[in-house]
């Protein structure tokens, strides 16, 4: 039977009137509850074409090679045809995806950085109801009760310094503004990444302007991406000793090494994943899902797990534990988007607008 999609509804309703779009009182929310093992479901992705197409957040497009080869190493059959990018530009290709409806799509599986995209996917009716194996094993806020989205790892902003450049690496945001760091922080614009706008947001409601005007006088060098930031903590040509706005793991290799603050608090998240529900993949969806929650998995990010039975990283608290970090607030900070561009204008009229190329083609 024909059904017309919600997203054709919400376009032809300025015209013809013809449906609501919004799924709230469609009721039937139940999800697909997973029964089979994991190679049952990798039998199913192999017939069904054997390819899953992933867009994951990100900002530089080697970000998720591990994730690539860890799947395809352990699905030899399976290709995981993967684009990273910005998340703040993918989820509007994901919207002009959806809303050119069902023959038009290709992207499986969707794990971002904008959490709060995902109520509004799952609303208008965009998302899968699926609940992978174990989905019970993840922390209660880390998944939708309905399984329309659940986490896949947490990511944390650490303290990241490069041990030949620094004596003493900070291990509070005020040491961020001693003598030493002068000329030598590297740190993501907040008006070009929400978790960096986020970052800051904590720091200046703790420690005030103050410690912002202090940080200026820093000299810090701004970049785009996360990644740029950690990139030049390790380059030769580069003079970057610290920065508190960047991802790399808890174990990183020598020369960089980490700390967590115990005053003021860092941002930590969970990315959110979901499978689109009218998907040409959804087998292949649901393998890579399952994959990246298997404990086998789990285990082996160099962050934080998900997973209630997987244990944090050696020499590092369970994240509950963690008074300095809160990986449930992100999204409440995102939701608020009048409140988040309000916050970006004011950095903005202190910093400008990010300079150059995003920083997943700047070659950096
Ligand atoms: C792989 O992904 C790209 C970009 O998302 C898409 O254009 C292409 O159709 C996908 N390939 C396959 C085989 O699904
Ligand atoms: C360092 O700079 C030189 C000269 O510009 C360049 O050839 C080289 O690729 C750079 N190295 C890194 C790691 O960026
Ligand atoms: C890394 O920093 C921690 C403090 O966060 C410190 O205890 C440890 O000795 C440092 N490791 C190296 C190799 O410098």
């Amino acid at each position: 039977m024909f059904r017309i999609q919600p997203f054709v509804a919400s376009a032809l309703l300025l015209s013809t009137c013809v449906a609501a779009y919004d799924n709230l009182l469609g009721f039937n929310g139940a999800p697909e509850v997973e029964a089979r093992t994991l190679d049952e479901i990798y039998e199913a992705a192999v017939a069904e074409g054997g390819v899953v197409t992933c867009w994951h957040g990100g900002d530089e497009a080697m970000q998720q090679d591990g994730l690539k080869t860890a799947f395809e190493a352990r699905f030899p059959k399976m290709t995981l045809n993967l684009t990273v990018d910005l998340s703040k530009y993918q989820d509007g290709d994901i919207d002009r995806q959806l809303v050119r409806a069902t023959d038009d799509l290709y992207v499986d599986s969707i794990i971002l950085q904008t959490l709060h995209d995902y109520p509004r996917w799952d609303q208008e009716g965009g998302l899968l109801h699926y609940q992978p194996l174990d989905f019970y094993k993840l922390y209660p806020e880390f998944r939708d009760i309905r399984g329309a989205w659940h986490a896949t790892a947490v990511y944390p902003w650490t303290f990241t310094w490069n041990t030949d450049r620094v004596a003493d690496g900070p291990m509070e945001f005020t040491d961020f503004l001693k003598p030493e760091f002068k000329d030598k922080l590297v740190l993501t614009y907040p008006t070009d990444d929400d978790a960096s706008l986020y970052a800051f947001d904590l720091i200046l409601q703790e420690f005030g302007i103050e410690w912002f005007d202090a940080l200026l006088a820093q000299n810090p060098l701004w970049v785009r991406g996360t990644q740029t930031a950690a990139t030049l903590l390790f380059s030769p040509n580069s003079t970057a000793a610290a920065t508190f706005t960047s991802i790399v793991g808890l174990s990183p290799p020598a020369p960089l090494n980490i700390s967590i603050p115990t005053k003021g608090h860092f941002n930590t998240w969970p990315q959110r994943a979901a499978i689109l529900k009218d998907t040409p993949h959804p087998e292949g969806a649901k393998l890579l899902h399952n994959f990246i929650l298997s404990k086998e998995y789990q285990r082996n990010t160099g962050v934080w797990s998900v997973r209630r039975d997987v244990p944090a990283p050696t020499g590092f608290p369970e994240l509950i534990d963690i008074p300095s970090t809160d990986p449930t607030e992100f999204q409440r900070f995102l939701a608020d988007r009048p409140r988040v561009e309000r916050l970006r204008f004011f950095f903005e009229s202190k910093l400008g607008t990010p300079q150059g190329p995003s920083s997943v083609n700047d070659s950096i």
